[in-house]
């Protein structure tokens, strides 16, 4: 017996010295409920009381000595299959990466938020106004009675006589005046309405910039000092301005602004038109019924106003010839901008 329990343990350690052994077989082959050395303790009972205790003895220790092998092998092949595992995951840290599709904004709001900073750097506070706008804000205080034959080319939608969508971000200029004494300094921009047909130039929804300043001793050098950084900041150092006399209720006196083409720089082209120039805004000196109705002195204060189209001055920046583009949230066109 002596020597069977020898055997086996030299037999088990040779074959778990071969590393592509299979540690299970080997512990069922051995140790199992079937195995050999099981078989082997099964027979003690035929040995004599003398020889039982030291063959007990025997076979506990090349049970212990196998498993103790079995077991500082299975850590091995444990930690060697985590070493593989590692291996087999790492991740290469300069592989491309699938491209993530971000959203962005629209050419309108970007084309605003730029204006907006232009005069956010010079000292302009953004002021907001209603849509829903009382027919007094929108024509009536800025000096545009009932009837008056500028109506006609701002007709809007009306929600009650007295009560409409506003045809302008004008009306801004007179709530803020109506609050507060000078020195005032906003813009406004938002959205405006008029029932316009739908064409690529007319929408009866779109955005407008307001400006207005009022301070004692503000004359027509500050607005156009003022509009020229405007336009060298928004279009580039080489653009030139150039006012045209023109009438609005609400200014006196009232100028049309053009600037110099950003695309030919004058000489004339697509663009402009042949014409070298773009026209960009209406603007003018606050008429002194104007302050008035709205409670400041005019002969205290003098002010500018002037509002322009984010529409127009978008697609002029970016050659856009059909306003419906701005409209359709068509991806293929937005992703250009
Ligand atoms: N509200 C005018 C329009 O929609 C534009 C305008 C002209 C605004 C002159 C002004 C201004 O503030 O002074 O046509």
């Amino acid at each position: 017996m002596k020597s069977k329990l020898n055997q086996i343990r030299e037999e088990a350690f040779s074959l778990l010295n071969d590393e592509s052994c299979n540690i299970e077989e080997v512990r069922i082959k051995y140790l199992g409920k079937k195995g050999e050395l099981t078989s082997v303790l099964r027979m003690m009972g035929q040995l004599s009381p003398e020889e039982r205790p030291v063959m007990g003895q025997l076979a506990n220790e090349v049970r212990a000595q196998i498993e103790e092998k079995i077991a500082s092998l299975s850590e091995i092949k444990k930690a060697k299959e985590l070493e593989k595992a590692l291996n087999d995951e790492k991740i290469d840290v300069t592989a491309y990466g699938r491209e993530q599709k971000l959203g962005k904004l629209h050419p309108l709001t970007q084309v605003q938020r730029k204006m907006e900073d232009i005069f956010i750097g010079m000292g302009f506070s953004i002021a907001e106004g209603p849509e829903v706008e009382y027919d007094y804000y929108n024509f009536q205080a800025l000096n545009i009675p009932e009837n008056h034959p500028a109506r006609d080319t701002q007709d809007t939608f009306y929600i009650t006589d007295n009560i409409l969508l506003r045809s302008q971000t004008s009306p801004v200029q007179a709530r803020v005046m109506e609050k507060t004494q000078p020195p005032i300094r906003i813009i406004s921009p938002g959205r405006v309405y008029r029932s316009d047909e739908v064409d690529g130039s007319h929408s009866p929804l779109f955005h407008q910039l307001e400006g207005l300043v009022v301070d004692k001793g503000i004359t027509m050098g500050n607005l156009r000092g003022m509009l020229e950084t405007f336009a060298k900041t928004m279009f580039g150092e080489k653009t030139r301005i150039r006012f045209r006399p023109h009438h609005f209720p609400f200014t006196e006196p009232s100028a049309e602004v053009d600037v110099s083409c950003f695309v030919c720089g004058g000489k004339g082209c697509r663009l402009c038109k042949g014409e070298g120039w773009i026209e960009i805004l209406g603007a003018g000196m606050v008429h002194p019924n104007v302050l008035r109705t709205c409670g400041i002195d005019p002969e205290v204060y003098s002010g500018f106003a002037f509002g322009m189209g984010i529409e127009r001055i978008t697609m002029c920046q970016y050659g856009i010839d059909d306003m419906r583009l701005l409209y359709e949230n068509n991806i293929k066109f937005l992703k250009q901008f």
